[in-house]
Order: C-alpha cells, then sequence, then structure tokens
C-alpha cells in the first residue's frame, strides 16, 4: 500500500506542492466543511507547541474529524518506558491519521516506517517542519504573488532551525537567493549549504544586518534563538539577542516586502513592529489552519476535485 505519510516536503515536486497550495486555497474559501466525518486525527506531541497542535486540531475539527491525542508526553505510558514503537502501534489501532512533534531528528520518518496509518511530522528535533513550510509557501504566494525568483532572507538560529531547513528545500523549484544572517554558532549547515549548490540555490551570507541589507529582501524570515536546543547555556545566552528587528531598520524596505516568523516570538522582532504593513507574522499563523487542512486531506487521500 502507499505511505501517504507527510514526513518531509523536500521531495515533493514543484507540482505537487502548487497541488497543496491549490488544496488550502480552496480551504481558505471556506474550512467547514464535513468532509472527515467517521475519521479520527490524533496528535502526538512529544515537544512543547501552540500553533502547530492547536490548527491542527481545528483543521481536524472543522472537517468534521474528532480527535485525540496529547500535548505533554508525561502523561503518557512513555513515563513507564513503552517505546516510540509501541506508542504509533497502539495509535494507529484508534486513529486513521497521526500528526506527531517529536524532540528527535527522525523520528517522523521512523515513525513513517513502522505505522500502518499515514504520519504527520510536526516537527523532528532541528531537522524538519513541513507542514510549516506548506503555510510559509502559501503565505509567500499571498504576499509577493510569485514563489520565483524571490531574495529570502533567513534571520537568526540557522543551526537548529527546522522551519528553515524546510523552507530551503522546498523552495528548490521556484529559483530562489537565500541571504542567511546568523551568529558564527548558529549559522546555516555546511549540509544545508551543500543542498543549495547541489540544487543550483544561490545563497549569500552577510555580517550585517541593517537597513542597507534589508532593502534586498522580499521576504524577511526573522527565527527564535531555540533555547532548548542548547546543551551550553552560557553559549544561548552570548547569542539569544544578537539580531532584534527594529523599526527603524525597516526604512529601506521595499514595498513587497513581508516579515514572516514562524513563531513563538521572543526577542527577534519589537512589537512596534507589529503595526507596520511589512509585519505579517500573525495572517502567516493563520494560513496554517488551511496549509494543515490540505496535509490531512493528502495523506487521507482526499481529492482536490473531491474538496472543490
Ligand atoms: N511555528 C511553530 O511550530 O509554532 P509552535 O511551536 O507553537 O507549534
Amino acid at each position: 500500500m502507499e505511505n501517504r505519510s507527510f514526513v518531509t516536503i523536500a521531495n515533493h515536486s514543484r507540482q505537487k506542492i502548487e497541488y497543496l497550495l491549490a488544496m488550502a486555497r480552496e480551504f481558505e474559501q471556506n474550512p467547514n466543511r464535513d468532509i472527515l466525518r467517521h475519521h479520527v486525527v490524533a496528535t502526538l506531541f512529544f515537544e512543547p507547541s501552540t500553533r502547530t497542535r492547536l490548527s491542527f486540531e481545528t483543521a481536524a475539527n472543522r472537517l468534521g474529524a474528532r480527535v485525540i491525542g496529547f500535548a505533554d508526553p508525561k502523561v503518557t505510558s512513555g513515563t513507564k518506558g513503552e517505546t516510540l514503537k509501541d506508542t504509533i502501534m497502539m495509535v494507529s489501532n484508534y486513529a486513521d491519521v497521526i500528526v506527531m512533534r517529536h524532540y528527535l531528528e527522525g523520528a517522523a520518518l521512523y515513525a513513517s516506517e513502522v505505522a500502518p496509518i499515514p504520519i504527520i511530522n510536526a516537527g523532528d528535533g532541528a531537522n524538519q517542519h513541513p507542514s510549516q513550510t506548506l503555510l510559509d509557501l502559501y503565505t509567500i504566494y499571498q504576499t509577493q504573488g510569485t514563489l520565483d525568483n524571490l531574495n529570502i532572507f533567513l534571520v537568526g538560529d540557522l543551526k537548529y532551525g527546522r522551519t528553515v531547513h524546510s523552507l530551503l528545500t522546498a523552495m528548490r523549484h521556484f529559483s530562489p537567493t537565500f541571504h542567511f544572517i546568523a551568529p558564527d554558532e548558529l549559522a546555516m549547515p555546511d549540509s544545508y549549504k551543500q543542498y543549495c549548490r547541489d540544487h543550483g540555490i544561490r545563497y549569500v551570507e552577510h555580517q550585517d544586518f541593517d537597513a542597507n541589507v534589508i532593502a534586498e529582501a522580499d521576504i524577511l524570515y526573522m527565527t527564535r534563538v531555540q533555547r532548548e536546543r542548547f546543551t551550553d547555556l552560557m553559549e544561548y545566552e552570548r547569542v539569544k539577542d544578537r539580531y532584534l528587528l527594529k523599526l527603524p531598520m525597516l526604512s529601506k524596505a521595499r514595498e513587497n516586502m513581508k516579515i514572516l516568523h514562524p513563531l513563538p516570538r521572543v526577542n527577534e522582532i519589537e512589537y512596534a513592529i507589529d503595526d507596520n504593513p511589512h509585519a505579517y507574522y500573525f495572517q502567516q499563523a493563520r494560513n496554517g489552519l488551511f496549509a494543515r487542512q490540505a496535509i490531512i486531506c493528502d495523506t487521507l487521500d482526499i481529492t482536490l476535485d473531491e474538496i472543490k
């Protein structure tokens, strides 16, 4: 049987990405549909989440499905020593699809190999966050009218930031130029730079983060320095406030430039920017609902024609 899991977006063709975006667009027109009646969606969150879990659960609820799961692994039999495999096998008895966030890189792929039902990767450690990427692509298209030939600036934690890793791989079809702005300690890993070279993706690394640099951006994608990924908290303290976006830094921004952030924000974007026309991170988070409705339907083999 075909494995319909959504573990990574790196292997998706341009055509498949555009298909999922078209589905998300349909759901934005009308997110309330009764197409998942008699379906159960399980959300297993081994790591904290606000947006991803709640938007997946809202997506399922608005499509008529019922939702089971946990937001905190401390309330599960994992605390008694049950393995991930056994947990997945058990939940597969109860649900039609599993949405899983896990702190281990590769956990979603592993789950997809053992589960008899589809797995949706809601973030695996510092590796990938493909549903975030679908909503990011949706938002980029919504604000730019295209995904092609854009200048995309990635700022902050590019080492552990799974959202930027997923976005980078998905953009290979769209001829972007990436601009990496990060402390040396949190630079984009060599493996992703090699990925860029292998796929003809242009990238530039910057030390400065000021109005002149931002002036070139179509998308300014800010990210949080993730305290939870550091083993050395002194290092976290050294780098955590290195790149703070302040209002005057937008003085030379292109009219079309939008500031995105997967959120949560800690200290990367000052609050004075929230009402600026370039700020788009809350609308971006809203798009998560529609993108995740598309992903759930696709993993359950419900087609675009069926939802039109
Ligand atoms: N963007 C994102 O993954 O947010 P949460 O951690 O709140 O789910």
